[in-house]
């Protein structure tokens, strides 16, 4: 057995490897788009709903078919917990907490990020057919965490 050729073998395979793993990362980040929620801004949690604009949350148009949903997240809810958008509409989220860790994740669509006391989470996804999604809380929060959620309705 003549091992430096398995180990010319190896070094080939995990040169393979880590190519083939970065070429998916940025498949991933440039062909599909997954790109990691913004920092957007600090806000103090204790003055969330008193700090524009979420001292008045919800969904308005900014453009054509370009909207913003400005959410407050606490334990147990979203509010609103419920967005109603046109087909092909791109909705700007921001989020916020006012008072622990809670997750904002939209269910079959590529929106998925923490909302941390103190900071504004941006995350941006365009709707492209007409259904129902489910914003979960993926941050456990809580007695009530389980059942922390909302919805998108895509119409
Ligand atoms: Cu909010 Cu879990």
């Amino acid at each position: 057995m003549h091992v430096e050729r398995f180990e010319k073998a190896f070094l080939i395979l995990s040169a393979a490897m880590l190519l083939t793993f970065l070429g998916a990362l940025f498949y991933a980040a440039w062909g599909m788009g997954h790109m990691l929620p913004d920092r957007e801004a600090e806000i103090i949690p204790a003055e969330v709903t008193l700090t524009p604009p979420f001292d008045q949350p919800g969904i308005r148009q900014i453009g054509e078919n370009h909207y913003e949903a400005v959410i407050v997240a606490q334990a147990w809810a979203f509010n609103p917990s419920e967005i109603r958008v046109p087909v092909g509409a791109r909705v700007d989220f921001l989020v916020a907490t006012i008072d622990v860790l809670h997750g904002f994740s939209i269910e079959d669509a590529l929106v998925n990020g923490m909302v941390l006391p103190g900071q504004v989470t941006r995350i941006s996804y365009t709707f492209r057919e007409p259904r129902e999604h489910l914003i979960l809380c993926h941050e456990y929060c809580g007695f009530g965490h389980h059942a922390m959620f909302g919805r998108v309705i895509v119409e």
